[in-house]
């Protein structure tokens, strides 16, 4: 009886402070972990959005973005005269404010009678370079590799793969008009 009644002393009822203190002290970290744990993945979201999303317009924008192409006047039709090939230039339809000289493309124009033109783009077909026309041997030269073209466009000589880019064309009102906007390349050859 005597054990009996010193047990039940208000002392030993009450919880040890060792054992009450454990779960209160993992119930915070589970709620800082868990607070720490959504930061973290709010912040792998925002930068998985901020990367991926530029990524993803880019690589969209090839499959919905319709190319610019706009008809472009390169002048008179009688400054053209038959049986030459003639260099010519027009502005870029694309033309930003910071372009400068550089949204004016050259073009080589070729009038073989009437209404009947070949409109060549001036770079090689084959990396790029500038072509030139030399009236006296009647081909388009390249200075870069050796790429020789006949008057008409087509190959003559060195590594161009294809023959010289056209623009199509039309005339109204006397005027002699391009389709212009984008410059051919070998992956869009008909633009
Ligand atoms: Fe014209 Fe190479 S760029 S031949």
């Amino acid at each position: 009886m005597k054990d009996e009644a010193k047990n039940s002393t208000p002392e030993s009822d009450s919880p040890c402070p060792c054992q009450s203190a454990e779960p209160a002290d993992s119930g915070r970290k589970d709620t800082r972990r868990d607070f720490l744990f959504k930061i973290g993945l709010g912040l792998n979201v925002v930068a998985g959005a901020a990367m991926g999303i530029p990524l993803v317009g880019y690589v969209l924008s090839s499959v919905f973005k319709q190319p610019v192409l706009d008809w472009v006047s390169l002048g008179s039709v009688d400054s053209f005269p038959e049986g030459k090939t003639r260099f010519a230039s027009f502005t870029n339809p694309v033309k930003r404010e910071w372009d400068g000289a550089t949204a004016d493309i050259p073009c080589w124009v070729r009038r073989m009678s009437g209404n009947d033109f070949q409109i060549f783009a001036i770079n090689c077909a084959h990396l790029g370079c500038p072509v030139r026309w030399f009236e006296e041997s009647k081909l388009f030269m390249c200075p870069c590799h050796g790429g020789v073209y006949y008057e008409d466009g087509a190959v003559a000589a060195g590594p161009p793969p294809r023959g010289l880019f056209q623009y199509e064309f039309k005339v109204a009102n006397g005027e002699l008009l391009i389709k212009a906007g984008l410059m051919p390349t070998l992956a869009t050859p008909n633009v």
